[in-house]
């Protein structure tokens, strides 16, 4: 049981809505009581100083906020893809089937490489400010290879989805319904027990709304919640997909339109915008602007994988977020902390308040606007999980 007091925070966002101090409940001159890894009190510095604890980190007066909750990642991998990435720069169109790269050096690899892969991305992410990763498998696509797949993400990361159906494999060319029923048949209840999250990729090139559909309620009938790769590359149907299923995200929503927004705006699905990817692959940016003015809720993930987006920075995405898609920064903001969290249905994390586990990040600047402000600056300073500085 080890009591820390996070003192001296010139700006500290709570994301706390009870508070009642706007989107991101900013309190200035603060502190956070942590006891034994969890928030106990979040209140004014000066109030605070004097409670005796174990431990004092002092913030210097600079600002302090949630760690960031990573909603999307695709960590289990090998091989590279950098050539695919630098003829694309030069003009080549991304398409799904190079997932199928992926796949054939994944199958390839060792249960060890692929634990080390994660481990090295999950550190990655860590040192940028992310204390909550959810990690998908899908370069497998056999039940033995999603299988260890599954197994590797669970070795470094808080939350495991089984994207059973992300590419067609090379085996089924041509069957891809004969595909869907291996999914069904056999992988879902082989895997199912090793991950909480069933995901499709919803696209031209990829699997069909029906295909999507068929998988996505066996992953349900077997217990996991729903969550859907849709409207990246098309208008491919997957956000009224995910509507109609009552999946807890639909990510990368690149192509909608006014009825994908009504929908998901009567919805509890989330949206989750992967700016990473556009950025990397010239896609078209979401319009998150006229999603949230319609009333959807929008997190923002980094998407690392790859092949559309290998980088793990969340301070990147909140940059081209705002820069991009016309997100404010105190929306970019909530969309990686809270946002993060409620994509993946988490009250505990993305929010500093009174029982949540105690992951927060100190900047080295005094509010959380310069994390769109200084584009491609190492800004986080500390990191601390559980209670825990990262370095410990
Ligand atoms: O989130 N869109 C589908 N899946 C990944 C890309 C996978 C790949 O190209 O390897 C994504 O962008
Ligand atoms: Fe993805």
């Amino acid at each position: 049981m080890e009591s820390v007091l996070v003192h001296n925070i010139g700006e500290l966002v709570t994301n706390d809505a009870t508070l009642e101090r706007g989107l991101l409940g900013v309190l200035t001159d603060a502190a956070v009581l942590i006891n034994d890894g969890v928030v106990v009190e979040v209140g004014s510095s000066s109030a605070l100083a004097a409670t005796p604890v174990d431990r004092r980190i002092d913030a210097g007066g600079a600002a302090v906020l949630p760690g960031f909750v990573e909603s999307h990642s695709h960590l289990v991998f090998a091989g590279d893809r950098s050539a695919e990435f630098a003829a694309r720069m030069a003009g080549e169109p991304y398409a799904a089937g190079g997932i199928r790269t992926t796949l054939a050096a994944t199958r390839a690899a060792s249960d060890r490489e692929l634990a080390a892969n994660v481990a090295r991305l999950a550190e990655e992410y860590a040192r940028q400010g992310t204390t909550t990763v959810e990690c998908k498998s899908g370069y497998g696509q056999t039940v033995d290879d999603e299988h260890r797949s599954l197994h590797a993400a669970a070795t470094g990361t808080d939350e495991v989805t089984l994207l059973a159906a992300h590419v067609c494999p090379p085996e089924f060319d041509g069957r891809i319904d004969d595909y869907v029923a291996y999914v069904v048949d056999k992988m879902v209840p082989q895997c199912a027990q090793d991950a909480r999250w069933i995901d499709v990729f919803c696209e031209r090139g990829a699997f069909d709304v029906d295909q999507s559909r068929t998988v996505l309620q066996a992953g349900a009938r077997a217990g996991l919640g729903v969550r859907v790769h849709g409207n990246q590359l098309s208008h491919s149907g997957g956000v009224q997909l995910a509507v109609e299923l009552g999946a807890a995200s639909v990510d990368h929503v690149c192509h909608t339109d006014d009825a994908d927004h009504e929908a998901l705006a009567a919805s509890d699905t989330v949206a989750t915008v992967l700016p990473g990817a556009d950025f990397s692959t010239r896609n078209r940016y979401p319009d998150a602007r006229r999603m949230i003015d319609a009333g959807v809720t929008v997190a923002i993930g980094a998407d690392c994988n790859p092949g559309t987006s290998y980088t793990t920075s969340l301070p990147f995405c909140i940059a081209l977020a705002v820069r991009e898609l016309r997100m404010t920064v105190d929306e970019a903001v909530w969309g990686a902390t809270a946002g993060g969290a409620q994509a993946l249905q988490r009250s505990d994390v993305g929010v500093l308040r009174p029982g949540n586990r105690a992951d927060l990040i100190m900047l080295g600047a005094p509010s959380h606007t310069h994390l769109a402000y200084r584009p491609g600056v190492p800004l986080i300073r500390t990191v601390v999980r559980s209670g825990r500085p990262l370095s410990e």
